[in-house]
């Protein structure tokens, strides 16, 4: 099966009542692990790159890498989407690159911390969803901000302040209408990384789980019943993954994430697609400091890298499995993007 438009694979995740996992790779690993699951588990699939990712890994190998991917799983629906673009460069760069969806993160500034006005966001949200609808190629809007600033992302706001940029219900309604946009990506207390709490306990000292509200999502759900929903940071830090990097050396205390039944229940309500990074890494880093720790004298990089692909694909059928979008695969026929950008004419 081709790449095919992220709108379709998201169209159709709306009819079956399902969501649908967005997974950010940096390297062939992932993308192994990504599609050993999609297939094993018959998912249609949304392989993401970020900003860094496409730095870190060069954006002709990483086009490279997805493309092998359709190649050697041609029953797959898969989507090639950018993850956080923060300017009308960085998206058309993509969609040049083949990319078969773009998120043009006009909530924050280009510079990925500032908030943006409301305005500035309409603004270049709206510029991107013309450009890449001529070519079919689907987009993803943000608006409200998530908390944290885990790997440099974000604004870096309190857990008070997060409250302050939570997605409005109403406001949501007219920046669709106003944008064009195909997926809204909605701010309801999730942040990126392993730390999604900054709630003590006063007197255990225990981390308390974060403030979703996921009224806003049911909210924006009954107004627009039609918008796919993204949920972001919506990585589920297990305990037993944190818990072995800390059995071989690593240093991670206080972790927290957004647990599964939160995202079924988002899932229920609209929610569409969802962005998990952080887990896979999890499992990665554990898997090699396990290979290190009980065997310091392997050298060679497939011991630890064959054990770390492993570890990432047990991640991504269980999240396959626990968003619904298994065995969706054979549903429907791919869409060009050509054919998209008919629809969006
Ligand atoms: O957007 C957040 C993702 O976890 C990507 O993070 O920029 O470190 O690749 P990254
Ligand atoms: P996590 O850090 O929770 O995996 O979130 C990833 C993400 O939202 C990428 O855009
Ligand atoms: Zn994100």
């Amino acid at each position: 099966m081709p790449l095919v438009p992220m709108r379709q694979i998201l169209d159709e995740a709306a009819k079956g009542g399902y969501g649908v996992g967005a997974f950010n790779v940096n390297n062939m690993e992932q993308i192994q692990a990504i599609m050993e699951a999609a297939n094993d588990t018959n998912s249609p699939v949304i392989i993401q790159a970020s900003r860094g990712a496409l730095k870190y890994s060069k954006l002709i190998y990483l086009k490279k890498l997805m493309e092998a991917a359709v190649e050697e799983y041609p029953q797959i629906p898969v989507c090639m989407h950018l993850d956080h673009g923060n300017s009308v460069e960085t998206c058309m760069e993509a969609i040049q690159l083949g990319f078969t969806s773009v998120m043009i993160d006009g909530s924050l500034a280009e510079d990925g911390k500032t908030p943006n006005s409301y305005e500035a966001n309409v603004a270049i949200t709206k510029k991107v969803a013309e450009i890449a609808h001529m070519f079919g190629v689907t987009v993803e809007g943000e608006l409200g901000c998530l908390g944290g600033i885990e790997d440099g992302h974000g604004a870096g706001l309190s857990d008070k302040e997060v409250q302050d940029h939570l997605t409005d219900p109403k406001q949501a309604e007219e920046f669709v209408a106003l944008t064009g946009l195909d997926a809204l990506a909605v701010a309801i207390g999730t942040s990126h990384g392993a730390y999604k709490s900054g709630r003590i306990d006063p007197v255990t000292g225990e981390v308390l789980p974060p403030t979703l509200a996921m009224d806003r999502i049911r909210e924006i759900h009954t107004l627009m019943p039609n918008c796919h929903m993204v949920m972001h940071g919506s990585s589920s830090v297990p305990k037993e993954l944190v818990d072995v990097i800390n059995q071989y050396g690593g240093k991670m205390p206080g972790t927290f994430g957004i647990p599964v039944a939160n995202i079924q229940d988002g899932i229920r309500h609209g929610v569409r697609k969802i962005n998990v990074d952080t887990d896979s890494r999890l499992a990665i880093t554990g898997a090699i400091r396990k290979v290190f720790f009980e065997t310091p004298g392997k050298f060679d990089p497939r011991d630890y890298l064959k054990p770390a692909r492993e570890a990432a694909y047990k991640v991504y059928v269980d999240r396959m499995n626990a968003f619904g979008q298994a065995g969706h695969a054979g549903d429907y026929k791919p869409m060009t993007l050509a054919a998209a950008a008919k629809l969006y004419k």
